[in-house]
């Protein structure tokens, strides 16, 4: 194979997934049948493989068996992890709200499964950040009645991608449901509906910009006009509702700032859909809107400050219904226990690493420091409000400094020596990037396209009998 042939190969692989025979769950509806076994199928079969033979080399064995795992490794666990999905389709349920979750933060099937199906209720809506999380969440059979929310307003190079999962949903009554916020996004939803012979109608949320900057459009403004005025006459758009991320409220550090911070994500979609109500009220029913709005809401410490106490908030008068949505939660770090809303407890995640390396007084202040065998691929280089790239578990060292494949610990008070040999685990900041930064796929390694990294992640439970028997390996989907 040369390497153009590899690219081709992978991109199939990625995207072209017409034939995959996915794994539904039995709702009594017509199951499309796999037609042949195309290249993807057969780098599928090959995962399959590898992730039995995975299990079957480390299930049941000890996570602090240091020969037995290599680290860096990304280690879960499963019992944290489950319970802050309960407690979060808790809260929203508590909010008189449906709830959203986005995935990805861990990227795996058995990590959506938890958020999806909880001993809190269960949810069928999604929202993904790439269009390969798109596909294998429906591959996992875990949304094929349910909404797929692709959380980037709409790129032209993407369109067809989801089209094509659309088409894959739509049999069990599934849909894809999109991001706008520019015009030329529902232009571009009304040339490729033309191109089709059937054609069909995007759902689609507007998102709202509440002063972060990232993506959207303010609320009450000019642009969020013509953008309606587009959506509601295009027979490519149907409107659903308004979206807001505040992003921003990762700055909370106490619950009331977080609850203004949702509070005033709620007040931007609120406006937005007031805004539509009151310019487009003729349009609207002519477009046959009967529903109310879906206003979503949310990110891990604004959806934290949801919940029975934030509830008053919706006495105001509110223009359509509210969704929750969050991604960071399961697993939490660092920049969420800053925010107060979380007890370290509830850290689902954290990186095992080996002290290869120590230098007695080499710190600024003359503290000690050791080298550990992970940097910025394991941890990635977020860094947060409390400082370092990452804490040691039970011990009074921090992650002081990194680079690729190595950092340096430094010891916040003397006294603690760390030997040459053996391992510590660490909290890093920022989850999401740790476990996506590490994250790779192991068939794209195999033809040296891969990265190295957490190739996989350890599962452990500290609710069962033996916290530190791996009970599950979970493998992160990888690329776009
Ligand atoms: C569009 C969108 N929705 C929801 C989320 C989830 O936010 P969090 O990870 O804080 O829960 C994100 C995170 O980046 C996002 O970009």
């Amino acid at each position: 194979m040369n390497r153009n042939d590899i690219s081709e190969e992978l991109l199939k692989w990625t995207f072209h997934i017409s034939t995959l025979n996915h794994h539904h769950r039995n709702r009594g509806k017509p199951k499309p049948m796999a037609q042949n076994r195309d290249h993807y199928q057969l780098f599928k079969d090959e995962e399959t493989r590898i992730r039995a033979q995975l299990r079957e080399r480390f299930v049941g064995k000890s996570i602090d068996d240091a020969d037995l795992v290599r680290t860096p490794a990304l280690i879960i666990d499963r019992g944290v992890f489950e319970a802050n999905c309960a407690g979060m389709m808790k809260k929203a349920r508590e909010w008189g709200a449906e709830f959203r979750a986005h995935l990805k933060t861990h990227k795996t099937t058995e990590g959506t499964r938890h958020q999806l199906q909880t001993s809190e209720g269960s949810t069928g809506a999604v929202v993904v950040s790439t269009v390969k999380e798109a596909w294998e969440v429906w591959n996992a059979g875990l949304v094929e009645d349910g909404v797929i929310l692709y959380g980037l307003p709409v790129g032209v190079n993407k369109v067809s991608d989801l089209a094509g999962l659309w088409d894959k949903m739509q049999p069990y009554g599934g849909i894809v449901r999109l991001l706008v916020d520019h015009l030329d996004q529902v232009k571009l939803l009304e040339n490729f509906e033309n191109k089709r012979e059937t054609k069909r109608r995007w759902s689609v949320f507007v998102k709202i910009n509440g002063g972060q900057n990232r993506a959207g459009v303010p609320p009450s403004s000019e642009e969020l006009r013509v953008l309606l005025e587009a959506i509601l006459r295009s027979p490519a758009t149907s409107l659903h509702g308004f979206y807001a991320h505040a992003g921003n409220s990762y700055a909370s550090t106490s619950k009331s700032e977080a609850t203004s911070y949702l509070s005033s994500e709620v007040q931007i979609v609120n406006e937005a859909a007031a805004f539509a109500l009151s310019n487009f009220g003729e349009l609207l029913k002519s477009a046959h809107r009967t529903e109310p709005f879906v206003l979503s809401v949310g990110s891990t410490p604004t959806a934290h400050a949801s919940g029975a106490e934030a509830k008053e908030m919706l006495d105001r008068a509110l223009h359509g219904k509210l969704e929750l949505h969050a991604g960071n939660y399961p697993m939490l770090d660092l920049q969420q226990q800053h925010t107060t809303l979380i007890d370290y407890p509830r850290i689902a995640q954290r990186v095992r690493t080996t002290v290869i390396s120590y230098y007695p007084g080499r710190g600024k202040g003359g503290e000690d420091e050791a080298l550990i065998d992970a940097g910025a691929i394991a941890f990635s280089k977020d860094t947060g409000p409390s400082g370092s790239f990452g804490e040691v578990v039970g011990k009074p060292w921090k992650l002081a400094r990194i680079s690729q494949e190595h950092g340096v610990l430094s010891a916040t008070t003397r006294g603690e020596r760390l030997e040459v040999g053996s391992t510590v685990d660490i909290v890093g900041q920022h989850a999401c990037l740790i476990a996506a930064v590490g994250a790779f796929n192991y068939i794209a390694s195999r033809i040296n396209l891969g990265t190295q990294a957490h190739p996989w992640f350890y599962v452990v439970d500290s609710t069962s009998s033996d916290s530190s028997k791996i009970v599950d390996i979970w493998v992160p989907w990888k690329g776009w």
